[in-house]
């Protein structure tokens, strides 16, 4: 966690802690070796955002009580599940810093074990007995799956659009974002109107959230971002930073933008090359911006809101998203 993140969270220690606790209690397997997998990536340090937003949002407009922890646990492991895909799907050797679940023991080691998130996940959300959670929830895991194969249909496709890249962020992130938002209102039993209110900020703070984290996977400090840099080029994935600046380079620069999206493998001297015209066409200061468009937006759907402890810290982590180095 980062230090401002720490900080804006203080408010609601107790609360997280008592999240954490939970998040190893629910997810128990009598399969000694898939506790053994589920410990490694939940002790790993993920920042707990989506869970985190989920108590916040339901302490904001009534109480926390052991079925929000749940709900939160749940959206927690439908996240960890996505990751776990993720990584087998981007070939991702890093995640939070260590070696990935599928670099440590293997790809169907990686989607298994996702499986088994995502069925956890199931079992907490029906024990709630309510439909509406139900109808919500898996919403948001068809949008994400969605989005990740979209994301797919588009790897290495040059004519990627804007349009095409904000779809597919919408779906494959922001979409649980607000799901993780919506439900804490839907907990405690906030009118449709601020439940939507509550949505709009987490589908608007999710869509900075994949926005920020695109411009990290070029310029971040690895050691801090915790997972390798690069990934989005190497895999084809056109993000916005390369969208915007293959927009505006010239003929010869955009051959060279183009080859290294096709490329088998990835040299240092050409990501370096990638980044500089990135720069040169102000691919990270425009996503940036559009981060920013967002976070506006995200801060806008919490007018309806009176002031309250819970809303500064939805305004801070709106501020922490943008400015975050992990
Ligand atoms: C990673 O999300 C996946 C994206 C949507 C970019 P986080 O950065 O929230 O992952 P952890 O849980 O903190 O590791
Ligand atoms: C994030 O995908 C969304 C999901 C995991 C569903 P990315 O591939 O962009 O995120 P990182 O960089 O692996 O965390
Ligand atoms: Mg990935
Ligand atoms: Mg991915």
């Amino acid at each position: 966690m980062s230090e401002n993140l720490k900080e804006a969270l203080v408010p609601i220690k107790k609360e997280i802690d008592e999240l954490e606790i939970m998040l190893f209690e629910l997810i128990g397997s009598e399969v000694s070796f898939v506790r053994t997998v589920a410990d490694y990536i939940l002790k790993n340090g993920g920042k707990r955002l989506r869970p985190i937003l989920t108590v916040i949002c339901a302490k904001m407009a009534g109480c926390v009580d052991k079925s929000v922890y749940k709900m939160a646990a749940c959206i927690e492991y439908i996240h960890t599940a996505s990751l776990l895909h993720d990584d087998v799907i981007d070939n991702a050797m890093l995640r939070r810093g260590q070696p990935s679940t599928n670099a440590k023991w293997g790809n169907h080691i990686s989607v298994l074990v996702g499986d088994f998130f995502y069925s956890r996940a199931s079992q907490l959300m029906i024990d709630q007995k309510n439909l509406k959670i139900l109808d919500v929830v898996a919403k948001s895991t068809t949008a994400t799956t969605e989005g990740e194969i979209f994301e797919i249909m588009k790897s290495s496709d040059v004519t990627t659009t804007q349009e095409d890249y904000l779809k597919i962020i919408k779906n494959k992130t922001a979409h649980l974002f607000a799901t993780a938002c919506q439900i804490g209102g839907i907990m405690s039993g906030v009118s449709d109107y601020f439940e939507k209110s509550f949505q709009e900020y987490g589908l608007n703070l999710g869509m900075a959230f994949q926005l920020a984290d695109d411009v990290l996977d070029y310029t971040s400090s690895e050691d801090v971002f915790g997972k390798t840099k690069g990934v989005d080029l190497r895999e084809g994935k056109l993000t916005l930073p390369l969208i915007r600046s293959m927009g505006r380079a010239n003929e010869e620069e955009v051959q060279i933008l183009k080859n290294a999206i096709i490329a088998e493998s990835l040299d240092q001297e050409t990501f370096t090359q990638v980044k500089d015209l990135i720069i040169r066409y102000d691919g990270f200061k425009d996503t940036q911006e559009l981060a920013r468009d967002y976070i506006v937006r995200a801060k806008e759907s919490l007018s309806p809101f009176r002031a309250s402890l819970e809303k500064d810290i939805l305004l801070s982590l709106a501020d922490y998203v943008v400015h975050r180095e992990r």
